[in-house]
């Protein structure tokens, strides 16, 4: 699978009960049915999922969960295991998110697992990276994501399966984003990075996260190096989703 340009996903975290992911996923529908091209997808919580996978048919929408287990079945109460997330009908599946990583103490030697189950089911994992705002202020974001890399990534990663999303903790919800530059350099590094250490490395597409919006998402993805998005607030409302995919459109 190779992904056209942008690449604009909606990680809608825990929101949208039944009826709001079904009138959500209806509005992205309409729009998305006049304008093909173009990589664009959600991830809805894991309830909302198989109503999503129904709505979207066979409309080029992809269909995400954001998160799975490393486990295939068994006694892990309150998991959810990749062949589930693959069953349910999703495409991809979001693996080491700050909030998990962060919230719930999950290393990066964890997310390597669950990526190989992800992959194993023959999901897209999109694995997040970032650096919290002390390791920011600190100049340490590179270093941090150097070792990310390298503790998050199994063997086995590859274009096809999987997208790296960069996230720095720092802007996630928090309206505050780095500056484009400093969007582009770190994107270039983390390039040079995937390159040495995986085979046609420097093809995985390498998504931006953290407080895109309408309003910044053109200049954001038109950055050097931003192959697209990962949206979690804006990609609750369906006109604001869709103008930061078209955003990506015309930066193309
Ligand atoms: P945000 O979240 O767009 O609300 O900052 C991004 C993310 O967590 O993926």
């Amino acid at each position: 699978m190779s992904f056209d340009t942008p690449v604009v996903i909606g990680n809608w975290k825990m929101n949208g009960l039944r009826a709001e992911a079904e009138a959500l996923v209806t509005s992205l529908l309409e729009k998305r049915r006049r304008v093909p091209g173009g990589t664009f997808g959600v991830c809805p919580p894991a309830t909302a999922i198989s109503d999503v996978a129904d709505l979207i048919g066979d409309v080029d929408v992809m269909l995400g969960a954001q998160d799975c287990s490393p486990e295939e079945a068994g006694a892990f109460t309150g998991d959810i295991s990749a062949p589930m997330v693959a069953d349910a009908g999703c495409q991809m599946v979001i693996i080491g998110h700050s909030e998990r990583r962060h919230g719930h103490g999950e290393s990066s030697e964890l997310v390597a697992r669950k990526v190989q189950a992800a992959h194993r089911h023959g999901l897209i994992a999109i694995i997040c990276i970032g650096e919290t705002e002390a390791e920011w202020e600190a100049g340490e974001t590179l270093a941090v994501l150097d070792r990310q890399i390298e503790e998050s990534l199994p063997d086995g990663v590859s274009p096809a399966n999987t997208i790296i999303a960069y996230e720095p903790v720092w802007a996630i919800g928090t309206g505050r984003t780095p500056t484009i530059d400093d969007i582009a350099r770190t994107h270039a590094h983390i390039g040079e990075r995937l390159t040495g250490r995986i085979p046609h490395g420097a093809e995985i597409r390498l998504l931006y996260g953290g407080s895109v919006k309408g309003k910044n998402a053109p200049e954001i993805l038109a950055a050097a190096g931003v192959d697209g998005a990962l949206v979690g607030g804006a990609s609750l409302d369906a006109a604001e989703f869709w103008s930061i995919f078209e955003a990506g459109h015309v930066s193309t």
